[in-house]
């Protein structure tokens, strides 16, 4: 399969990265505007750097991997090539209709990532109306990289909050919660938070209770987790957590309306 990469930035390297373990990279060209981010890449992956996309055609699809604020810019850079070709996005906050007009290309598939698709433990969600019969087959290629789930474009505009910036709340969690102690050093304690998530995580995925069941069975009346919840709860954390992912929402659309104008 013949893939035209554009940007070599952290999603890119952790999409291809995760790609590598199952995939023969070798036909895939990567570009950047500064060639040395593509070029590093390129050599981590078995992909081949490319800085001049004269020397490419037809490629199979294209993913388009820079910032949504430099698609203009890129525009440029292809100069009108590989219209035919399907593209494929992996921009925040810039609609389907924006990008296919901006690209002047016709088919494009939205498919919105999280950087665990580097462990092959991500999600990717993916929307398209311009290319709806070719969802099922890019459905089953991001499943390669973890979960994949074809949903409606306004979905994934929500959720990407929860999949694309979720990792870093659960981060910022742990980071909290071993600070929150006093003995060993630092690392030492993150060392054991990481172990702690690792466990739960895995209770989480393959047990089949309800993460309201797993916290009951940490939990025991009038004992030592129950206090901390409770003084949780009281402190209404869920209404704390909710507001967060409100002011995220408020600010996903206030950079839509940004890249529109
Ligand atoms: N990071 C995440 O967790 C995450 C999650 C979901 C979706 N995304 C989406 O992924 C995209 C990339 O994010 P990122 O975090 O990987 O950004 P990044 O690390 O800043 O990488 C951006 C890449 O785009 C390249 N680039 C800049 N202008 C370009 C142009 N005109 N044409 C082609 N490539 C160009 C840059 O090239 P140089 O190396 O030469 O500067 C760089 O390699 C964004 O649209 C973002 O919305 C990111």
């Amino acid at each position: 399969m013949k893939v035209l990469v554009l940007g070599a930035g952290k999603m890119t390297e952790a999409i291809l990265t995760g790609l590598k373990k199952t995939e023969n990279l070798s036909e895939w060209m990567i570009y950047s505007p500064s060639g040395a981010s593509a070029q590093k890449l390129a050599g981590k992956v078995g992909a081949r750097a490319v800085l001049d996309l004269t020397s490419v055609k037809n490629p199979d699809w294209v993913l388009v991997g820079c910032k949504p604020q430099q698609l203009p810019d890129l525009k440029n850079i292809l100069n009108g090539r590989f219209k035919e070709s399907l593209f494929i996005s992996i921009l925040a906050a810039l609609s389907e209709e924006d990008q296919l007009k901006i690209l002047e290309v016709k088919e494009l598939i939205r498919v919105m990532p999280n950087l665990p698709v580097e462990f092959n433990e991500g999600i990717s969600l993916l929307a398209s109306h311009s290319a709806k019969t070719r969802l099922t087959s890019m459905h089953a290629f991001f499943a390669k990289l973890g979960t994949s789930l074809i949903v409606a474009e306004s979905e994934l505009e929500e959720l990407t909050l929860l999949t694309g910036s979720g990792p870093a709340f659960f981060y910022e969690f742990a980071r909290n919660l071993a600070g929150s102690f006093e003995s060993l050093d630092e690392s030492a304690r993150e060392k054991l938070v990481r172990q702690v998530f690792k466990g739960s995580a895995k209770g989480m995925v393959d047990g089949g209770d309800s993460l309201a069941a797993l916290t009951d069975k940490v939990t025991s009346k009038g004992g030592v987790t129950i206090a901390v919840l409770n003084y949780w709860r009281e402190a209404s954390l869920a209404q704390k957590i909710k507001s967060g992912i409100e002011a995220g929402k408020k600010r996903s659309a206030e950079i839509r309306a940004t890249l529109r104008n």
